[in-house]
């Protein structure tokens, strides 16, 4: 017997006006697996994270959370979530963007405590004391006090690597965590995440950091097409690409 996936994504199909952007994608992601998401620019890989935490309402499809259907509530009849509804559910999937997106009047401690106050209800003193736990595990804890202006870009990003674990999630998503930032800041974010993936961490991560793939994905989706075009475990996919498509793609990622 298999145990249920941590997140199932059926027949997910994403249209924007009449472009149809993602045609049908179907995976399962096991609890403490590691997925890289890798394709081409425009292939639909933001989308697809974001129609996973519906930020983005899939045209069709269905998208599961240990279980439980996401952004649409099945009784008495299948419906539609308000945001408000969604709130925990996305909770549950903590969110890295490529641009950090911290509240820029809002001290670091307070960027990370807030949504544990507004989410999970937590006290202030409570919150405070979550914030710097988080703080600490992205080795930022010295700079609670600070606003983010005052921090490098990917200071910035451990800080909002660590806003999405205080929200406890089971999932985390990564879009393209290291794209914004400058060459000599890759590295300190890489190794955050990857800190994260050995603790166990499920993670779907989309990112162009192929070595960084290799090493920490379990299995790499391309992307491409609107479907995910090729699939398997890292090393594989990466040594012997099925496609030329994916073969040219990693070529150019080469250069
Ligand atoms: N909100 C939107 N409205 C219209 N088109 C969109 C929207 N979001 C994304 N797109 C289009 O969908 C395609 C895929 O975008 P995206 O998911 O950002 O690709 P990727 O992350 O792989 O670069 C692009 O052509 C983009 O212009
Ligand atoms: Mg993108």
């Amino acid at each position: 017997m298999t145990s249920t996936p941590l997140l199932s994504v059926r027949g997910l199909r994403k249209s924007f006006a009449k472009l149809d952007i993602l045609k049908g994608i179907d995976f399962d992601v096991a609890a403490g697996e590691k997925i890289a998401l890798i394709g081409p620019s425009g292939s639909g890989k933001s989308t697809c994270l974001r129609c996973v935490n519906y930020l983005e309402q899939p045209t069709a499809g269905e998208i599961f959370l240990d279980g439980a259907r996401v952004g649409v509530s099945t009784a008495p009849t299948a419906r539609a979530m308000s945001n408000r509804q969604l709130a925990p559910q996305r909770a549950q999937m903590g969110m890295v963007f490529q641009s950090f997106n911290l509240w820029p009047h809002l001290s670091v401690r307070e960027n990370v405590a807030i949504a544990a106050r507004m989410v999970q209800g937590l006290s202030r003193a409570e919150a405070d004391a979550l914030a710097e736990a988080m703080l600490a595990k992205v080795h930022m804890e010295h700079k609670c006090d600070a606003k983010p202006e005052q921090l490098s870009g990917g200071q910035q990003q451990r800080v909002a690597i660590a806003r999405a674990l205080a929200q406890r999630p089971k999932l985390m998503l990564f879009d393209e965590p290291t794209s914004a930032l400058d060459p000599e800041l890759v590295a300190e974010v890489l190794s955050v995440i990857h800190e994260l993936a050995d603790e166990g961490r499920t993670m779907l991560l989309v990112t162009h950091e192929i070595a960084f793939a290799r090493e920490v994905a379990d299995r790499i989706f391309f992307l491409d097409g609107g479907v995910i075009s090729e699939q398997g475990p890292a090393r594989d996919i990466l040594a012997n690409p099925n496609t030329d498509r994916l073969r040219s793609f990693l070529r150019q990622l080469a250069h």
